[in-house]
């Protein structure tokens, strides 16, 4: 990791979350070099529908989500990644203004804005290197005051990450950036979210058969070790996708396959057969349940476009 600060609290991030009585891991920590190049094989194996369908609708109705922007706009996006979505936005939009890429990874952040730089030469790219789950200072946001509408695009379902009252406040934190310059400037939300479907869909898509989730949950035990001098033994951990009805939300975790001990830096974790770590929630929407707590954040949902299986949605909404 950068340095030591980032370090520490993931050390402290860790041993609080196996402390508790059900072990839980922020899921942001999958996320490091390897785990995020997992994730983008994940997005290539046949069970997981979501990266299709979300660009099945951009293949679909890029000219109408774009007539909905409008000319000259301020795209914000809150963890950029590879940025082949963004690129394919911007190339329908009339006339881009700005684009302020928010994203974690240092690295990620630069090939992004450099390709797009070079794709879109009178665009004013602004990269943002923060954690986009804190807050982000206006000043880094504010390079545009002569655009006619701030959008804040998040791609992809990554809300689901999100408890219902972390998505709840992250909302909110969205409707007050995107208002900022109102009524001089519009503002916009185009958000990606996956809807509810049939669990022997859903849980495939969590579960691949070939294993590729597998590796990526087992990477962060892996990660573990190698940051943190931990001492576990990743092939007695085995992967699981359970979907949780009561919180309507799959969740990956990590199952211990026998009764074990694991040293992190000097603290010891007992685990029972068949205890697990809880790693991630994926949670799932209607589109009346994530519109109602849309509109908790002062946002009304101004047109919505599905894929054709009716899996996914992308958004978008307008400050009330
Ligand atoms: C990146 C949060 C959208 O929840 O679908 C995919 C992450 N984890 N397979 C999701 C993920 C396991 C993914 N998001």
């Amino acid at each position: 990791m950068a340095d030591h600060s980032d370090k520490n609290l993931f050390l402290h991030d860790v041993l609080t979350g196996l402390a508790q009585s059900l072990p839980e891991i922020p899921s942001k920590y999958l996320y490091d070099e390897l785990g995020s190049m997992l994730f983008e094989a994940i997005c290539t194996t046949p069970e997981y529908y979501v990266t299709r369908a979300d660009l099945e609708i951009l293949d679909s109705y890029l000219p109408q989500i774009a007539d909905c922007i409008g000319p000259q706009a301020h795209i914000i996006e809150f963890g950029s990644g590879a940025g082949i979505k963004t690129s394919r936005l911007l190339d329908s939009l009339q006339q881009p203004t700005a684009y302020s890429p928010i994203e974690i990874s240092a690295a990620a952040l630069e090939a992004s804005a450099v390709h797009l730089q070079h794709q879109f030469p009178q665009l004013r790219i602004e990269p943002v290197q923060a954690d986009y789950t804190q807050p982000i200072a206006n000043a880094d946001l504010d390079i545009c005051r002569d655009c006619r509408t701030r959008v804040v695009y998040f791609p992809g379902s990554t809300i689901g990450n999100f408890t219902l009252e972390q998505a709840q406040h992250f909302l909110l934190r969205i409707r007050e950036i995107i208002s900022r310059f109102l009524p001089e400037v519009n503002g916009g939300l185009l958000i990606g979210i996956d809807l509810f479907k049939p669990l022997d869909v859903l849980i495939p898509a969590y579960a691949d058969a070939v294993g590729v989730t597998a590796a990526f949950n087992k990477n962060l035990l892996a990660r573990i070790n190698r940051e943190l001098g931990a001492d576990f033994d990743i092939a007695q951990w085995e992967h699981q996708a359970r979907f949780n009805a009561e919180q309507q939300r799959i969740e990956m975790h990590l199952c211990s396959t026998s009764r074990q001990t694991v040293d992190v830096a000097g603290h010891k974790f007992e685990f029972d057969r068949g205890a697990s770590i809880h790693t991630e929630n994926s949670h799932k929407y209607t589109l009346a349940g994530f519109s109602e707590m849309a509109a908790k954040a002062g946002l009304k949902l101004q047109q919505h476009w599905t894929d054709s299986n009716g899996w996914f949605a992308t958004c978008y909404f307008v400050p009330e």
